[in-house]
């Protein structure tokens, strides 16, 4: 108690006061308030958007900037130099059935430099490039191990190699740590400080996905990865990341999106498990600084989360929930679905997705789109990578 001084106290009396007034999150189907989604299709003039065209031209560009304003803000695109620096490399991996790579990703802007490191493992048995999973992993970078000391579902490479594909990913600390304050210390400070200064700067999950991003950049220079048929796939901030990095980076070829919830697949609208007042008060670091001022203000949103799945379209998207995480609201989430599909119709897709969400264990996919919801609790497992590879089988 010594070390107690008057700041502290501040902090603390601060803390219980949000704590109070923080309203309870409701999981009572009964007790959802009905909403008016801001429309998908029709432009900020009023104008009805009837064709791709005036999608591409008007309507996307205008919801883009809602969301970078509003959400997640800008992501930069310009930097001085990218060099790829191959720092091992395992021809004999995983029992000789995968080439492992270990590639730093080197991304110069003014004096700034971070380092990305990249783990990549492409199967041996195919002679075509590899379609590949990216991951834009929060759990660091153990599960990524090549000596497969710490196997885990959440990264089933065995899986996905067997399979045809290659499996790579990147732990989030190198772009910007999941930490409420060192979130700034990679690409924040050290490339684009100014973003830190703008209402609508860049954050964690913009820096997450903008690191996807620059893997991509790498993978277009690999003759042994299918640029053209990147998955980039994401579990729960991860998700919210890949819907993101999707609707930024049109090389993305699906996004999947793994119990994402608030701020991801899940409509923001619908008070069901997470609200936007919780997600800003635990994880401001995570939005661009406005994105708290909707905090039970949700209808005053410009968008809803449909639009974020709006804005992958005409590629992929997945969508998966399991059936205990109620916090991330798997009706909510599979709702944007349903709500985004005339703008994938104006994109010729047949889509007519039934009103009822698909049962526990069963998937469905109409292309481009995909949802299942597996039995059990918030993580990503063996079961989703499977029902991932069956999407991507069919899509790509
Ligand atoms: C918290 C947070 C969620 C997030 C999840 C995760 O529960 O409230 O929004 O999706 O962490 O990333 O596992």
């Amino acid at each position: 108690m010594k070390n107690l001084n008057y700041t502290h106290v501040l902090l603390l009396g601060f803390l219980l006061l949000s704590v109070l007034t923080m309203k309870a999150q409701n999981y009572d189907e009964s007790k959802v308030h009905e909403y008016t989604l801001p429309p998908l299709l029709e432009t900020e003039q009023g104008e009805a958007i009837v064709n791709q065209k005036q999608w591409e031209d008007v309507r996307r560009p205008e919801i883009l900037k809602l969301f970078e304003d509003n959400v997640y803000g800008q992501v930069p695109k310009d930097f001085d130099k990218i060099n790829f620096n191959l720092i091992n490399k395992d021809e004999l991996a995983l029992n000789g059935d995968a080439t492992y790579k270990e590639v730093d990703i080197e991304v110069h802007r003014n004096n700034g430099k971070v380092n990305i490191r990249l783990y990549l493992f492409v199967p041996n048995n195919i002679t075509k490039p590899a379609p590949t999973f990216l991951v834009i992993n929060h759990r660091g970078v153990k599960t990524m191990d090549v000596t497969r000391e710490n196997p885990d579902d959440f990264w089933p490479v065995e899986e996905v190699i067997s399979s045809g594909y290659a499996l790579a990913g990147f732990d989030v600390i190198d772009v910007a740590p999941d930490h409420k304050i060192d979130y700034t210390i990679e690409v924040l400070e050290k490339l684009y400080p100014e973003h830190m200064q703008m209402k609508n700067g860049m954050r964690a999950l913009g820096a997450w996905g903008w690191g996807a991003s620059r893997i991509i950049d790498y993978f277009e220079t690999d003759q042994t990865v299918d640029a053209t048929k990147v998955v980039v796939v994401g579990h729960s901030r991860g998700g919210k990341a890949a819907l993101w990095c999707g609707a930024q980076d049109e090389r993305v070829a699906i996004a999947i999106s793994n119990e994402s919830g608030n701020s991801g697949a899940k409509i923001s609208r619908r008070n069901y498990g997470e609200s936007v007042e919780r997600i800003t008060q635990h994880f401001p670091y995570w939005f661009s600084p406005t994105y708290s001022k909707y905090a039970n203000r949700e209808d005053e949103l410009p968008i809803d989360q449909h639009m974020l799945i709006a804005l992958n379209a005409p590629r992929g998207v997945y969508v998966a929930g399991a059936a205990e995480d109620d916090w991330a609201d798997n009706k909510g989430q599979y709702l944007s679905l349903i709500e985004a599909q005339p703008l994938f119709r104006l994109y010729g897709f047949n889509l007519n997705l039934p009103n009822e969400m698909p049962k526990v264990g069963v998937q469905l996919i109409q292309k481009p789109m995909g949802f299942h919801i597996r039995e059990g609790k918030h993580n990503m497992t063996l079961f989703d990578w499977q029902k991932f590879i069956e999407f991507a089988d069919e899509v790509l």
